[in-house]
């Protein structure tokens, strides 16, 4: 079993979830290869590919979207996992409560990922909360941060990554179970 965990990740903390992602994928006995998203190679061969990009502007960043967008043609029928690293994460934050609160009840997945669900077979997505650095996110970001108190740093939380890679790992492991039956020859009794 071979899963692809590719990234796009300017400033590295979507690449370090990545790495952690195909590292607990790896512990479940399959092989993972972590590949920045614009360097990823022919995708024949991969039995399952998860994506991750860094959220800006509320998108995703081109290249993850590209490679998503290949996984259609090059990989027809494959499962596909998908993750967004930005300020405010499913489980931790940039932000206070209250305001972390009403940002994920106002927040809409990226129009990609809503679109690919309709075109590919994606069967989760998560989003990570990243590191945020005030010199990473420019002026508006600053901003942002600055009138809704933020606090810049490393907001992710590896027990949750843990978790979500963990469910990966063992979809890929039953999945291999169940390639492995169809292909066996049949018993005679
Ligand atoms: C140009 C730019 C735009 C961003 N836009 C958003 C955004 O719309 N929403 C958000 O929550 N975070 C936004 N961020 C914060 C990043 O998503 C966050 O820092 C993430 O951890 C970056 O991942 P990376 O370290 O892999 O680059 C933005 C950052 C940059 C540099």
């Amino acid at each position: 079993m071979r899963v692809l965990v590719a990234h796009a990740s300017p400033h590295g903390s979507t690449a370090s979830i990545a790495r952690r992602i195909g590292a607990r994928i790896g512990r479940g006995g399959a092989v993972a290869d972590v590949r920045a998203a614009e360097g990823v190679g022919p995708l024949v061969g991969y039995d399952a590919v998860v994506i991750g990009s860094a959220i800006h502007g509320g998108a995703w960043l081109p290249a993850a979207a590209a490679l998503a967008a290949r996984c259609a043609i090059e990989l027809p029928g494959r499962p596909l996992w998908l993750f967004s690293v930005s300020s405010v994460g499913d489980t931790s934050s940039v932000f206070g409560p209250r305001i972390t609160q009403r940002m994920r009840r106002l927040r809409r997945e990226p129009k990609q990922v809503t679109a690919w669900r309709a075109a590919l077979p994606v069967v989760g997505h998560r989003n990570f909360a990243g590191v945020v650095q005030p010199t990473d996110w420019g002026r508006v970001g600053d901003l942002f941060i600055r009138l809704l108190r933020g606090r810049y740093g490393d907001h992710r939380d590896w027990a949750d990554v843990d978790a979500w890679a963990d469910g990966i790992a063992a979809a890929a492991h039953a999945g291999a179970a169940d390639a492995a039956m169809v292909s066996a020859p049949p018993v005679n009794r």
